[in-house]
């Protein structure tokens, strides 16, 4: 048999065809068992849809390249999980659309910033990033406090997001502009929208500025959600317990 192979080995274009049909054999087996997997994301215990604002702030995240800088997805090596925290599941993003794990960190990876910084400081931050760490090269986007968020198209939006599979109800689609204003508005009933979202969501005036919703709302409360949606204290893999 291996006087066979010496064959192969001395004819370049037999080698090729050779290599090609061992690697696609291997890529075979990798690949076509997914198409049988009910499903290869697991469901996780707190994963939920983003509420309206925070949608609305994760599309700015989108419009001004955030995703340039900074990544979402804390990969299960030892020096990220020590950084940053837990790795990211593959749930947490299971919502996203389009995804924001990202391939460039100019900037820290993002995945589990929700509740490390005050509203205050992400706002001061996000004015004027060299305000509070001197050395970054983050440029800044004072323009957001100002200007106010456009949320005409928000019910639409979240229809969009039915369309390529995200569990929006009827219910959140009808409350979709009062979600927006009620969560940016600590006076406000959470009610409808911890009936909504869940106990956990955050409700508060994410900017400072009472006058008015604006972009920086959006985006704050987005930023402040990142991460915090699984309970990692008690979250072990293999544990039934955390699928739903
Ligand atoms: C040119 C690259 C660049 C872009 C674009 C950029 N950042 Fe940054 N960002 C950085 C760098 C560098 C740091 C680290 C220094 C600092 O904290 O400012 C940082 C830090 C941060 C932090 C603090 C992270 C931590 O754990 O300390 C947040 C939050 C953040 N950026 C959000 C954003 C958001 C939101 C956007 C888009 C509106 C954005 N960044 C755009 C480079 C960038």
């Amino acid at each position: 048999m291996w006087k066979h192979h010496a064959k192969l080995e001395r004819h370049s274009l037999l080698l090729v065809i050779g290599i090609l049909i061992v690697v696609a054999i291997g890529g075979l087996v990798e690949i076509t068992p997914l198409f049988w997997l009910e499903s290869t994301i697991e469901k996780v215990q707190g994963v939920r849809p983003y509420t309206p604002l925070e949608l609305a702030g994760r599309d700015i995240y989108v419009r001004e390249g955030c995703y340039l800088c900074h990544s979402q997805m804390i990969r299960p090596l030892r020096d990220e999980v020590e950084r940053y925290g837990h790795y990211s599941l593959a749930a947490e993003s299971m919502y996203d659309h389009p995804f924001q794990w990202g391939s460039k960190r100019t900037g820290p990876d993002l995945a589990r910033v929700g509740g490390k910084y005050s509203d205050s400081w992400h706002k001061q931050h996000l004015e004027d990033p060299r305000a509070v760490v001197p050395e970054s090269v983050m440029p800044p986007y004072k323009f957001l406090a100002e200007k106010e968020l456009d949320y005409h198209d928000i019910q639409q939006k979240l229809e969009a997001m039915q369309k390529v599979g995200v569990p929006y109800t009827a219910d959140d689609v009808k409350n979709a502009a009062k979600d927006v204003e009620d969560q940016a508005d600590p006076f406000a009933s959470p009610k409808g929208l911890q009936a909504r979202y869940g106990a956990k969501v955050n409700q508060r005036d994410f900017d400072g500025n009472p006058d008015k919703v604006t972009e920086m709302d959006a985006l704050i409360a987005y930023l402040q959600m990142l991460g915090t949606l699984v309970d990692f204290r008690t979250y072990h893999a293999e544990d039934p317990r955390n699928m739903r």
